[in-house]
């Protein structure tokens, strides 16, 4: 995993931004897995920015999204659906046929699930996979327990979660207690993945998600065994890292060698 220290989460967005409009501009039609959630929101915003100046253009990119929501219509406003329509489609120029779901409504989701994977397959496989990640080390919604192996499905929420969501809902709404997501093999299987996490509350999952051992019970940890991971962190993400220092001089060192035209 390479760790990068940033100096705030404004700088990891937009190092997280350069990586994905450069892939862009290499391979036009490339595939995008995408998350929702607070993390992702400055990378969006520089996306739909970049577009919006005419610097590239979404017309020929596929985007699949982690996770939805159990029963949440589409237009539901905590649907992320209507998240993803709000903070990036609807400020780039991506045709909406070439945005995907885990299928979230309606019957015959085992099924549905597999279509949707096989999407995946037909167009080659993801190339970029932006993440964030909960507090108990999940990505999309696979919760601790969930296998190491697991592929798109239908996942119950653990009571962390919940609580953790529960703010977006109000009094009389019903939260969703179940969600479909990609699994963590399907995750595993995207060429490169961008993984973010700021501030103290996600401190402990990052020291476990990259120091701790690889195990279900720490999704996040299953990220150890990507051969292509950049996890893009803040001062209070990276404070409980043990090897700190280290990463800040590894990463001025490649960076070196970059400069040099050497890597
Ligand atoms: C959302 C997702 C989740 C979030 C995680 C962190 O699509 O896959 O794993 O990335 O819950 O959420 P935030 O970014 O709101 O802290």
């Amino acid at each position: 995993m390479q760790i990068v220290l940033c100096r705030d989460a404004e700088e990891a967005a937009e190092l997280v931004a350069a990586r994905i409009l450069c892939r862009l501009r290499e391979k036009p039609e490339l595939v995008l897995g995408l998350a929702t959630g607070s993390t992702p929101l400055g990378v969006y915003r520089r996306l739909r920015e970049a577009c919006q100046r005419g610097e590239v253009s979404f017309a020929r990119v596929h985007t699949f999204n982690l996770d939805e929501y159990l029963d949440l219509p589409a237009d539901h406003p905590q649907s992320y659906r209507t998240f993803m329509r709000q903070h990036l489609f609807e400020g780039i120029d991506i045709p909406p046929d070439q945005v995907y779901f885990p299928p979230s409504e309606g019957n015959d989701l085992r099924a549905r699930c597999a279509a949707f994977e096989r999407r995946i397959a037909e167009l080659g496989g993801i190339d970029v996979q932006l993440l964030g990640m909960g507090r108990n080390g999940h990505i999309g919604f696979n919760e601790p327990t969930s296998s190491l192996a697991s592929r798109t499905r239908v996942k119950t929420l653990t009571d962390k979660t919940l609580r953790d969501n529960a703010r977006f809902y109000g009094p009389d709404e019903t939260q969703p207690v179940l969600a479909v997501t990609m699994g963590i093999g399907t995750i595993m299987e995207a060429r490169e993945i961008l993984l973010q996490a700021y501030g103290s509350a996600k401190a402990e999952a990052v020291r476990e998600a990259v120091e701790g051992p690889v195990s279900s019970y720490f999704p996040a940890s299953a990220l150890q065994l990507h051969p292509r991971v950049g996890a893009y962190l803040d001062p209070d993400a990276a404070s409980l890292l043990g090897m700190r220092d280290y990463y800040g001089r590894a990463r001025a060192l490649q960076q070196q060698l970059e400069a040099d035209g050497r890597l």
